[in-house]
């Protein structure tokens, strides 16, 4: 008899299940988040991996609707994350969008907390024809003990590019934060409007601004807290990130012309300043890398700026796969450094599952700023 085809679900339990074991989660705890993630992927968890990916899903490069990431503090273990879209393979974007409510609602019923401030803003994200690239994503946080924190992505160009700012705006304003739209830098688009669910001391509300061809020495200027980072801090984090040195190359970076571009997220708690709380920058690290070997001694370097352990790094890498790191890139998708106001600083590292491709690595024909 022929071995039975391993699945979506299958090859991300088992990656949950190992990175569990690194975050140092307990065994129970990493069977009932595994099963969780199985649950939220629906169908899409039952489709044998030597078909094709279930739709085109934005969430990953190789269209894999989960991504993991590790925040790391200095201190303390790292948290796991997975990020999923719920409604992978329901057809369309609007069904897609129902499978994501639903699945939300699910999880709040499950583990007692309220969906409210998702249900006000459901006119505003979820149309009767939505427009791309995403309906609803869905991140849980994974505590010891079994329950999770949710955080909700919701797509604000739903109801057309050109809305998307109204629409962001109408939504803050809903949420009771009147000020914060003001509060957010210039940007080329806004990408994502996300929602904290459950069990948070401060449940927060982001917004996500995509901003193209930043220079360094732009990126300390988006933040706009008003105890935010030193400047230098944000500026270097960029440097080491994307490789980009003071004489404004750097390794990777020359040989890609279509560079997704680096990301802000300003988080608001509370309404009364208008002001952001929150500040994190994210590279598109595997834009600007020829391979992940090159990512990785980044995350390492900026890990060894703040004092954190490397071999948990290491180590979740090695549980989700056994290929060189050079033989690809992508593996290593964002570098984040997050600002939280009464809180330390933290390095975030975005892990790609792979489950259908591994992006080729990037050599470089050329001396780097030669090209193009
Ligand atoms: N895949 C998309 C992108 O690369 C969306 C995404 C997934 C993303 N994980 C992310 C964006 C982490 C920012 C940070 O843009």
């Amino acid at each position: 008899m022929a071995p039975a085809t391993e699945t979506l679900g299958d090859h991300t339990t088992r990656q949950l299940l190992r990175l569990c074991e690194v975050a140092g989660l307990g065994p129970a705890d990493a069977v009932r988040y595994s099963r969780t993630l199985t649950a939220a992927l629906g169908p899409a968890a039952e489709r044998p991996l030597d078909l094709p990916s279930p739709d085109s899903s934005f969430l990953s490069d190789d269209h894999t609707p989960v991504e993991f990431s590790l925040s790391f503090e200095p201190g303390a273990a790292p948290t796991l994350r997975v990020l999923l879209e719920p409604g992978s393979g329901a057809g369309s974007l609007a069904r897609s969008g129902q499978v994501g409510l639903r699945t939300v609602r699910a999880l709040a019923r499950r583990w007692g907390f309220g969906t409210e401030r998702l249900d006000i803003l459901e006119d505003l994200f979820f149309p009767a024809s939505p427009a791309g690239p995403l309906a609803l994503w869905c991140a849980l946080e994974l505590r010891p003990g079994g329950v999770p924190k949710v955080k909700v992505y919701l797509n604000p160009a739903a109801s057309g590019a050109e809305r998307a700012a109204e629409t962001v705006r109408e939504a803050l304003h809903r949420l009771g934060h009147r000020h914060a739209f003001t509060a957010l830098p210039e940007s080329d688009r806004i990408l994502f409007f996300a929602l904290d669910l459950g069990d948070w001391d401060e449940p927060r509300v982001k917004v996500y601004t995509a901003h193209d061809d930043l220079p360094a020495t732009a990126a300390a200027g988006l933040c706009g807290m008003t105890d935010g980072p030193d400047p230098a801090e944000v500026e270097a984090f960029f440097r080491t990130a994307s490789g980009i040195d003071s004489s404004g190359y750097g390794s990777g970076q020359g040989s890609r012309f279509d560079r997704r571009p680096v990301q802000a997220c300003h988080a608001f708690t509370e309404t009364a300043s208008g002001l952001p709380g929150g500040f994190t920058l994210y590279v598109p690290v595997r834009d600007f890398a020829q391979h992940d070997g090159e990512a990785l001694d980044r995350a390492l370097a900026l890990l060894r700026r703040y004092g954190i352990d490397e071999s948990q790094l290491l180590d979740s890498l090695a549980a989700v796969t056994s290929r060189r790191l050079d033989d690809g890139v992508g593996l290593i998708a964002y570098l984040a450094l997050a600002h939280q106001q009464g809180r330390p600083p933290r390095v975030m590292v975005y892990i790609s599952s792979e489950a259908y491709e591994v992006r080729p690595p990037a050599f470089l024909a050329q001396p780097v700023g030669t090209r193009r």
